[in-house]
């Protein structure tokens, strides 16, 4: 059985992670900003299982605190084999194209936060020579697009980011898998007009996400169709790419 940290753990597809590794007897760390939400997430996951959760909170643009967050996590849970970042902010792309202030949210979120506290675990799990680092990226990080550039910009240092970290700790046993969703039904996206055929349920999302961390993929797209879709977009020419107009 495995020890998982999940970062960002109230996000949706990261609770539906949580339940299918808490029904296979998985132990849990689940740690976000909304520490209260996450105890009761937590007590139903030990009633309904009987799976051994701890809880904490994490603030991914709190940079200063993640050393010793993670000293905590390995004080309580022992060690971690896998972890899971699935903390995210889409933020309002219109605003963020002329007020830095929220672009640079959505960057420190989304791509610093994963950097400041990926410097503290994955120098751990180098040392300790296996594991599993998961990384939720996204399709918006494969191409910069009118409406979505600000948050794609930050995914697409992440998928790169995690791409150079798999390569670095190819030989020394851990597996960094970048998981690329579409578009998903969760709180992040309520309220948008999105192609309702392409938008999938987390739980969908959350099952290949656990086949992926067993099975030590590098990169999942989630479902799959939107490999063929993310690998489409990316051969369009650029001068045929800036005249396109996308639905989100
Ligand atoms: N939904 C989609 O269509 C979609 C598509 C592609 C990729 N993704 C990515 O998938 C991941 C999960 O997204 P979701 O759709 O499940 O989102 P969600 O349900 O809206 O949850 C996002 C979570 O991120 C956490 N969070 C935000 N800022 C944080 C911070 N500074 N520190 C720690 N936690 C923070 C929040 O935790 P608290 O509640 O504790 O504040 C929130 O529960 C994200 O990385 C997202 O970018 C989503």
């Amino acid at each position: 059985m495995a020890k998982v940290l999940i970062l960002g753990a109230n996000s949706a597809i990261a609770r539906e992670v949580a339940n299918i590794l808490a029904s296979k007897g998985h132990t849990l760390y689940l740690a976000s900003r909304n520490v209260e939400r996450l105890r009761r997430f937590a007590q139903h996951l030990e009633t309904k299982y009987g799976a051994e959760v701890f809880t904490g909170e994490f603030d991914a643009t709190a940079y200063a605190s993640h050393p010793l967050f993670f000293k905590k996590v390995l004080e309580e849970m022992g060690e971690v084999d896998w972890v899971l970042l699935a903390f995210g902010y889409l933020g309002d792309h219109e605003r963020a194209v002329s007020d830095f202030s929220e672009a640079r949210k959505i960057l420190e979120i989304n791509l610093m936060g994963a950097v400041s506290v990926l410097s503290v675990i994955a120098p751990y799990m180098e040392g300790r020579g296996r594991g599993v680092i998961a990384g939720i990226s996204s399709i918006a990080g494969d191409r910069g697009r009118a409406d979505n550039y600000v948050y794609g910009s930050a995914k697409g240092g992440l998928t790169v980011y995690l791409s150079g970290l798999r390569q670095r700790l190819f030989r020394k046993g851990v597996k960094v898998l970048t998981v690329k969703p579409g578009f998903v039904d969760t709180p992040m996206t309520s309220g948008l007009d999105l192609p309702k055929r392409l938008v999938s349920k987390p739980e969908k999302v959350a099952q290949d996400i656990v086949k992926a961390m067993e099975r030590g993929k590098d990169v999942l797209h989630t479902p799959l169709y939107w490999w063929f879709i993310a690998t489409a977009i990316r051969c369009i020419p650029e001068f045929v790419f800036k005249r396109m107009k996308f639905k989100r």
